[in-house]
Protein backbone atom coordinates (compact mmCIF):
# COMPACT_ATOMS: atom_id res chain seq x y z
CA UNK A 1 0.00 0.00 0.00
CA UNK A 2 1.03 3.08 -0.67
CA UNK A 3 1.65 5.69 2.36
CA UNK A 4 -0.02 8.76 1.35
CA UNK A 5 -0.49 10.66 -1.83
CA UNK A 6 -0.97 13.77 -3.70
CA UNK A 7 -4.10 14.84 -5.42
CA UNK A 8 -4.94 17.17 -7.84
CA UNK A 9 -8.78 18.74 -8.44
CA UNK A 10 -9.73 20.49 -12.20
CA UNK A 11 -13.09 22.21 -11.65
CA UNK A 12 -12.51 22.93 -8.31
CA UNK A 13 -14.89 25.20 -7.62
CA UNK A 14 -17.99 23.92 -8.55
CA UNK A 15 -20.27 20.93 -6.45
CA UNK A 16 -18.45 17.96 -6.92
CA UNK A 17 -14.71 19.70 -7.14
CA UNK A 18 -16.36 21.24 -3.36
CA UNK A 19 -17.44 18.03 -1.55
CA UNK A 20 -13.92 16.69 -2.48
CA UNK A 21 -12.00 19.66 -1.14
CA UNK A 22 -14.40 18.81 2.18
CA UNK A 23 -13.63 15.38 2.25
CA UNK A 24 -9.87 15.64 1.42
CA UNK A 25 -8.66 17.66 3.30
CA UNK A 26 -9.28 15.09 6.15
CA UNK A 27 -8.85 12.03 4.23
CA UNK A 28 -5.89 9.95 6.49
CA UNK A 29 -3.78 8.82 2.85
CA UNK A 30 -3.91 12.56 1.23
CA UNK A 31 -0.97 14.40 1.51
CA UNK A 32 -0.68 17.76 -0.87
CA UNK A 33 -3.91 18.79 -2.37
CA UNK A 34 -4.04 21.55 -5.63
CA UNK A 35 -7.17 23.04 -6.68
CA UNK A 36 -7.52 24.08 -10.22
CA UNK A 37 -9.76 26.74 -11.17
CA UNK A 38 -9.97 28.71 -14.26
CA UNK A 39 -12.23 31.28 -12.61
CA UNK A 40 -10.98 31.28 -9.62
CA UNK A 41 -7.30 31.38 -9.28
CA UNK A 42 -5.46 33.32 -6.34
CA UNK A 43 -8.47 33.17 -4.66
CA UNK A 44 -8.92 30.97 -0.88
CA UNK A 45 -11.44 27.76 -1.77
CA UNK A 46 -12.94 29.05 1.33
CA UNK A 47 -13.98 32.15 -0.55
CA UNK A 48 -15.99 30.14 -3.01
CA UNK A 49 -16.38 26.95 -0.74
CA UNK A 50 -17.81 28.98 2.17
CA UNK A 51 -17.85 25.55 4.19
CA UNK A 52 -14.30 25.45 4.63
CA UNK A 53 -13.96 28.74 6.13
CA UNK A 54 -11.59 27.27 9.16
CA UNK A 55 -10.89 24.14 7.84
CA UNK A 56 -7.80 25.00 5.09
CA UNK A 57 -5.68 27.34 3.87
CA UNK A 58 -5.46 25.99 0.29
CA UNK A 59 -5.82 28.33 -2.36
CA UNK A 60 -7.24 28.10 -5.82
CA UNK A 61 -4.36 27.63 -8.78
CA UNK A 62 -4.85 28.17 -12.25
CA UNK A 63 -3.00 25.44 -13.69
CA UNK A 64 -1.79 21.99 -12.72
CA UNK A 65 1.95 21.12 -11.41
CA UNK A 66 2.30 17.51 -12.50
CA UNK A 67 5.46 16.68 -10.27
CA UNK A 68 3.43 16.92 -7.51
CA UNK A 69 0.25 14.67 -8.38
CA UNK A 70 -0.84 10.70 -8.20
CA UNK A 71 -4.25 11.16 -8.74
CA UNK A 72 -6.12 13.69 -10.76
CA UNK A 73 -10.13 13.99 -10.57
CA UNK A 74 -12.03 15.93 -13.12
CA UNK A 75 -15.17 17.72 -12.28
CA UNK A 76 -15.69 19.22 -15.63
CA UNK A 77 -19.37 19.23 -17.72
CA UNK A 78 -19.99 16.15 -20.00
CA UNK A 79 -17.15 16.88 -22.92
CA UNK A 80 -14.65 18.62 -20.94
CA UNK A 81 -12.92 16.12 -19.59
CA UNK A 82 -12.21 14.51 -22.97
CA UNK A 83 -10.60 18.27 -24.08
CA UNK A 84 -8.86 19.00 -21.09
CA UNK A 85 -6.84 15.07 -21.02
CA UNK A 86 -6.69 16.33 -25.14
CA UNK A 87 -4.98 19.40 -24.43
CA UNK A 88 -2.87 18.47 -21.11
CA UNK A 89 -0.14 15.38 -21.19
CA UNK A 90 -0.28 13.87 -18.32
CA UNK A 91 2.35 10.94 -17.82
CA UNK A 92 1.22 7.63 -17.57
CA UNK A 93 2.05 6.51 -13.76
CA UNK A 94 -0.94 9.44 -12.86
CA UNK A 95 -4.20 7.87 -12.31
CA UNK A 96 -7.18 9.97 -14.14
CA UNK A 97 -11.33 9.43 -12.18
CA UNK A 98 -13.87 11.33 -14.23
CA UNK A 99 -16.69 12.51 -13.15
CA UNK A 100 -18.30 13.45 -16.12
CA UNK A 101 -20.28 11.10 -18.65
CA UNK A 102 -17.08 11.80 -21.21
CA UNK A 103 -15.60 7.79 -20.73
CA UNK A 104 -19.03 6.38 -19.73
CA UNK A 105 -20.71 4.98 -22.10
CA UNK A 106 -19.41 2.17 -23.75
CA UNK A 107 -21.14 -1.69 -23.52
CA UNK A 108 -17.90 -3.22 -22.00
CA UNK A 109 -16.59 -1.96 -18.89
CA UNK A 110 -13.18 -0.90 -20.17
CA UNK A 111 -13.13 2.23 -22.61
CA UNK A 112 -10.03 2.88 -24.30
CA UNK A 113 -9.70 6.42 -24.86
CA UNK A 114 -6.00 7.33 -26.99
CA UNK A 115 -3.40 5.68 -24.50
CA UNK A 116 -5.47 5.24 -21.09
CA UNK A 117 -8.08 2.48 -20.05
CA UNK A 118 -11.30 3.55 -18.43
CA UNK A 119 -13.07 1.80 -16.44
CA UNK A 120 -16.83 2.08 -15.52
CA UNK A 121 -16.27 2.95 -11.57
CA UNK A 122 -19.09 1.33 -10.01
CA UNK A 123 -17.32 -0.23 -7.52
CA UNK A 124 -20.21 -3.06 -6.41
CA UNK A 125 -19.86 -4.01 -9.92
CA UNK A 126 -16.24 -3.42 -11.42
CA UNK A 127 -13.95 -2.95 -8.66
CA UNK A 128 -12.45 -6.76 -8.84
CA UNK A 129 -11.33 -5.10 -12.67
CA UNK A 130 -9.48 -2.13 -11.61
CA UNK A 131 -5.89 -2.41 -11.68
CA UNK A 132 -3.09 0.21 -11.20
CA UNK A 133 -3.20 1.41 -14.62
CA UNK A 134 -6.82 1.91 -14.72
CA UNK A 135 -8.76 5.10 -14.84
CA UNK A 136 -12.00 5.67 -13.53
CA UNK A 137 -15.23 6.79 -15.39
CA UNK A 138 -17.29 7.60 -12.16
CA UNK A 139 -20.79 7.06 -12.55
CA UNK A 140 -23.63 9.53 -13.09
CA UNK A 141 -26.26 9.78 -10.10
CA UNK A 142 -29.15 8.60 -10.83
CA UNK A 143 -27.81 5.78 -12.65
CA UNK A 144 -25.57 4.62 -9.54
CA UNK A 145 -28.76 4.88 -7.74
CA UNK A 146 -31.00 2.84 -9.92
CA UNK A 147 -28.08 0.39 -10.88
CA UNK A 148 -27.23 -0.20 -7.05
CA UNK A 149 -31.15 -0.51 -6.83
CA UNK A 150 -31.06 -3.79 -9.59
CA UNK A 151 -27.44 -4.85 -9.41
CA UNK A 152 -28.34 -8.04 -6.80
CA UNK A 153 -30.63 -9.24 -9.87
CA UNK A 154 -28.14 -9.38 -12.94
CA UNK A 155 -26.95 -12.64 -12.86
CA UNK A 156 -29.84 -13.96 -10.96
CA UNK A 157 -32.72 -16.65 -12.38
CA UNK A 158 -35.13 -14.14 -10.59
CA UNK A 159 -34.23 -12.33 -13.82
CA UNK A 160 -35.07 -14.34 -16.66
CA UNK A 161 -39.24 -13.65 -15.95
CA UNK A 162 -38.65 -9.81 -15.89
CA UNK A 163 -39.95 -8.54 -18.80
CA UNK A 164 -40.12 -4.55 -17.91
CA UNK A 165 -38.43 -2.43 -15.36
CA UNK A 166 -40.24 0.69 -14.38
CA UNK A 167 -38.13 3.31 -12.25
CA UNK A 168 -39.37 6.93 -11.02
CA UNK A 169 -36.81 8.64 -9.36
CA UNK A 170 -36.63 12.40 -7.51
CA UNK A 171 -33.41 14.35 -7.35
CA UNK A 172 -32.20 17.72 -5.56
CA UNK A 173 -31.36 20.98 -7.03
CA UNK A 174 -27.42 20.49 -6.70
CA UNK A 175 -27.58 17.09 -9.33
CA UNK A 176 -27.95 20.06 -11.77
CA UNK A 177 -24.31 21.54 -11.06
CA UNK A 178 -23.40 25.04 -9.49
CA UNK A 179 -24.34 27.03 -12.97
CA UNK A 180 -27.21 28.98 -11.84
CA UNK A 181 -30.48 28.08 -14.53
CA UNK A 182 -34.40 28.67 -14.67
CA UNK A 183 -35.05 25.26 -12.72
CA UNK A 184 -32.54 26.04 -9.99
CA UNK A 185 -33.33 29.30 -9.43
CA UNK A 186 -35.11 29.16 -5.99
CA UNK A 187 -38.12 30.90 -7.10
CA UNK A 188 -39.10 28.22 -9.44
CA UNK A 189 -37.50 25.21 -7.35
CA UNK A 190 -39.11 26.04 -3.89
CA UNK A 191 -42.10 24.42 -3.11
CA UNK A 192 -41.84 22.54 -6.98
CA UNK A 193 -41.65 19.41 -8.26
CA UNK A 194 -41.27 18.32 -12.10
CA UNK A 195 -40.81 15.60 -14.20
CA UNK A 196 -38.53 15.90 -16.87
CA UNK A 197 -36.52 14.24 -19.61
CA UNK A 198 -38.88 11.32 -19.22
CA UNK A 199 -37.74 7.97 -20.74
CA UNK A 200 -35.31 10.04 -22.52
CA UNK A 201 -32.38 11.26 -19.78
CA UNK A 202 -28.71 10.47 -20.13
CA UNK A 203 -28.12 8.03 -17.71
CA UNK A 204 -30.71 5.80 -19.61
CA UNK A 205 -27.74 4.96 -21.99
CA UNK A 206 -25.32 4.35 -19.40
CA UNK A 207 -27.98 1.82 -17.08
CA UNK A 208 -28.20 -0.18 -20.31
CA UNK A 209 -24.52 -0.83 -21.56
CA UNK A 210 -23.63 -1.75 -17.71
CA UNK A 211 -26.55 -3.52 -15.85
CA UNK A 212 -28.62 -5.64 -18.29
CA UNK A 213 -27.15 -8.83 -19.45
CA UNK A 214 -28.44 -11.81 -21.41
CA UNK A 215 -30.58 -12.81 -18.09
CA UNK A 216 -31.26 -9.14 -17.21
CA UNK A 217 -32.50 -7.41 -20.60
CA UNK A 218 -35.98 -5.78 -19.32
CA UNK A 219 -37.70 -2.91 -21.28
CA UNK A 220 -36.74 -0.18 -18.74
CA UNK A 221 -39.13 3.01 -18.47
CA UNK A 222 -37.76 5.89 -16.35
CA UNK A 223 -39.32 8.77 -15.21
CA UNK A 224 -37.05 11.38 -13.69
CA UNK A 225 -38.31 14.44 -11.29
CA UNK A 226 -36.48 17.37 -10.16
CA UNK A 227 -37.37 18.10 -6.60
CA UNK A 228 -37.76 20.64 -4.09
CA UNK A 229 -34.70 20.13 -2.01
CA UNK A 230 -30.75 20.71 -2.36
CA UNK A 231 -29.23 17.02 -2.32
CA UNK A 232 -30.49 13.82 -2.47
CA UNK A 233 -31.97 10.95 -4.82
CA UNK A 234 -35.42 8.69 -4.05
CA UNK A 235 -35.55 6.15 -6.73
CA UNK A 236 -38.52 3.38 -6.80
CA UNK A 237 -37.86 0.73 -9.49
CA UNK A 238 -40.60 -2.18 -9.34
CA UNK A 239 -41.39 -5.04 -11.48
CA UNK A 240 -43.34 -8.19 -12.01
CA UNK A 241 -41.93 -11.48 -10.63
CA UNK A 242 -43.32 -15.17 -10.80
CA UNK A 243 -45.80 -15.80 -7.96
CA UNK A 244 -43.36 -18.41 -6.25
CA UNK A 245 -40.66 -15.61 -5.56
CA UNK A 246 -41.34 -14.16 -2.22
CA UNK A 247 -39.91 -11.17 -0.74
CA UNK A 248 -37.41 -13.30 1.72
CA UNK A 249 -36.13 -14.72 -1.33
CA UNK A 250 -35.35 -11.41 -2.97
CA UNK A 251 -33.95 -10.02 0.42
CA UNK A 252 -31.94 -13.10 0.59
CA UNK A 253 -30.40 -12.67 -2.66
CA UNK A 254 -29.65 -8.93 -2.86
CA UNK A 255 -28.30 -9.26 0.99
CA UNK A 256 -25.75 -12.11 -0.06
CA UNK A 257 -24.88 -9.90 -3.01
CA UNK A 258 -23.81 -6.75 -0.81
CA UNK A 259 -22.56 -8.99 2.36
CA UNK A 260 -19.17 -7.54 1.97
CA UNK A 261 -20.03 -3.93 0.39
CA UNK A 262 -19.18 -1.52 3.14
CA UNK A 263 -21.31 1.62 1.89
CA UNK A 264 -24.57 -0.78 0.98
CA UNK A 265 -27.20 -1.01 3.66
CA UNK A 266 -30.25 -2.92 3.60
CA UNK A 267 -33.09 -0.82 5.01
CA UNK A 268 -35.85 -2.50 7.13
CA UNK A 269 -38.87 0.23 6.51
CA UNK A 270 -39.11 2.44 3.21
CA UNK A 271 -36.01 4.58 3.08
CA UNK A 272 -35.77 8.75 3.10
CA UNK A 273 -33.39 10.97 1.96
CA UNK A 274 -32.08 12.23 5.10
CA UNK A 275 -30.54 8.82 6.52
CA UNK A 276 -28.07 9.27 3.14
CA UNK A 277 -27.53 13.16 2.87
CA UNK A 278 -24.33 13.53 3.62
CA UNK A 279 -23.09 10.05 4.00
CA UNK A 280 -21.41 7.51 1.08
CA UNK A 281 -24.27 4.77 1.69
CA UNK A 282 -26.56 3.89 -0.40
CA UNK A 283 -30.04 2.02 1.24
CA UNK A 284 -32.46 -0.15 -0.39
CA UNK A 285 -35.75 -1.61 0.92
CA UNK A 286 -37.94 -4.51 -0.39
CA UNK A 287 -41.23 -4.86 -0.20
CA UNK A 288 -43.75 -7.23 -2.49
CA UNK A 289 -47.15 -6.78 -3.23
CA UNK A 290 -49.55 -8.90 -5.66
CA UNK A 291 -46.68 -10.24 -8.02
CA UNK A 292 -44.91 -6.70 -8.13
CA UNK A 293 -41.24 -6.21 -6.63
CA UNK A 294 -40.62 -2.96 -5.40
CA UNK A 295 -37.04 -1.43 -4.56
CA UNK A 296 -37.30 1.94 -2.91
CA UNK A 297 -34.03 3.57 -2.65
CA UNK A 298 -31.84 6.72 -1.87
CA UNK A 299 -28.20 8.10 -1.88
CA UNK A 300 -26.73 11.64 -1.77
CA UNK A 301 -26.17 12.32 -5.48
CA UNK A 302 -23.30 14.59 -4.44
CA UNK A 303 -21.39 11.42 -2.33
CA UNK A 304 -22.49 7.96 -3.45
CA UNK A 305 -23.89 9.45 -7.03
CA UNK A 306 -20.37 11.38 -7.48
CA UNK A 307 -17.45 12.63 -5.22
CA UNK A 308 -18.01 10.24 -2.69
CA UNK A 309 -18.00 7.52 -4.96
CA UNK A 310 -14.79 8.82 -6.70
CA UNK A 311 -12.97 8.82 -3.29
CA UNK A 312 -14.00 5.39 -3.03
CA UNK A 313 -12.93 4.66 -6.01
CA UNK A 314 -9.46 6.09 -5.30
CA UNK A 315 -9.25 4.20 -2.18
CA UNK A 316 -9.59 1.07 -3.97
CA UNK A 317 -6.72 1.97 -7.32
CA UNK A 318 -4.55 2.85 -4.11
CA UNK A 319 -5.30 -0.04 -1.98
CA UNK A 320 -6.31 1.93 1.16
CA UNK A 321 -9.17 0.96 2.98
CA UNK A 322 -11.90 1.38 1.16
CA UNK A 323 -13.96 3.55 3.60
CA UNK A 324 -11.16 5.84 4.31
CA UNK A 325 -12.45 9.62 4.83
CA UNK A 326 -15.72 8.25 4.20
CA UNK A 327 -17.08 7.33 7.69
CA UNK A 328 -19.29 10.03 7.43
CA UNK A 329 -23.15 9.74 9.01
CA UNK A 330 -26.05 11.56 8.11
CA UNK A 331 -27.23 14.19 10.69
CA UNK A 332 -31.15 13.95 9.81
CA UNK A 333 -32.27 17.22 11.66
N1 LIG B 1 -23.79 17.52 -9.33
C1 LIG B 1 -23.98 16.21 -9.21
O1 LIG B 1 -24.78 15.73 -8.40
C2 LIG B 1 -23.20 15.27 -10.11
C3 LIG B 1 -23.34 13.89 -9.87
C4 LIG B 1 -22.63 12.99 -10.68
C5 LIG B 1 -21.82 13.49 -11.71
N2 LIG B 1 -21.73 14.83 -11.92
C6 LIG B 1 -20.88 15.28 -13.02
O2 LIG B 1 -19.70 15.85 -12.47
C7 LIG B 1 -19.24 16.92 -13.29
C8 LIG B 1 -19.11 18.17 -12.43
O3 LIG B 1 -20.41 18.46 -11.90
P1 LIG B 1 -20.66 19.67 -10.89
O4 LIG B 1 -22.03 19.46 -10.35
O5 LIG B 1 -19.52 19.82 -9.97
O6 LIG B 1 -20.68 20.90 -11.91
P2 LIG B 1 -20.48 22.45 -11.59
O7 LIG B 1 -20.88 22.75 -10.19
O8 LIG B 1 -21.16 23.18 -12.69
O9 LIG B 1 -18.90 22.66 -11.71
C9 LIG B 1 -18.20 22.43 -12.92
C10 LIG B 1 -16.89 23.20 -12.86
O10 LIG B 1 -16.19 22.94 -14.08
C11 LIG B 1 -15.41 24.08 -14.43
N3 LIG B 1 -15.60 24.37 -15.86
C12 LIG B 1 -14.66 24.25 -16.81
N4 LIG B 1 -15.14 24.49 -18.02
C13 LIG B 1 -16.42 24.80 -17.85
C14 LIG B 1 -17.46 25.17 -18.75
N5 LIG B 1 -17.26 25.23 -20.08
N6 LIG B 1 -18.67 25.45 -18.23
C15 LIG B 1 -18.89 25.37 -16.91
N7 LIG B 1 -17.93 24.99 -16.00
C16 LIG B 1 -16.72 24.73 -16.48
C17 LIG B 1 -15.82 25.20 -13.51
O11 LIG B 1 -14.81 25.24 -12.52
P3 LIG B 1 -13.64 26.32 -12.48
O12 LIG B 1 -14.28 27.66 -12.66
O13 LIG B 1 -13.10 26.12 -11.12
O14 LIG B 1 -12.66 25.99 -13.57
C18 LIG B 1 -17.09 24.71 -12.83
O15 LIG B 1 -17.17 25.15 -11.50
C19 LIG B 1 -20.25 17.07 -14.42
O16 LIG B 1 -19.83 16.39 -15.57
C20 LIG B 1 -21.50 16.40 -13.83
O17 LIG B 1 -22.39 15.91 -14.79
C21 LIG B 1 -22.38 15.72 -11.13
Amino acid sequence: MTSTINIAIIGASGYTGGELLRLLIHHPFIDNIQAISTTNANRRISDIHRDLLGETNIVFTEHIHLDNVDCIFLCLPHGSSAIWLQNNSIPHHIRIIDLSSDFRNTSFPIEHSSDRYFIYGLPELNKSLYTPNTDIANPGCFASCIQLSLLPLRNSDISKDILDIHCTAITGSTGAGSLKSDTTHFSWRDNNTQVYKPFQHQHEIEIHNHLFTNILSPAFHFIPMRGSFTRGILACSYFTIQPHIQKDDLIHLYNSFYKDMPFIVHSYDSPDCKRAINTNKFFYHIDVIDNKAIITATLDNLLKGASGQAIQNMNILYSFPETSGLQLKSSVY
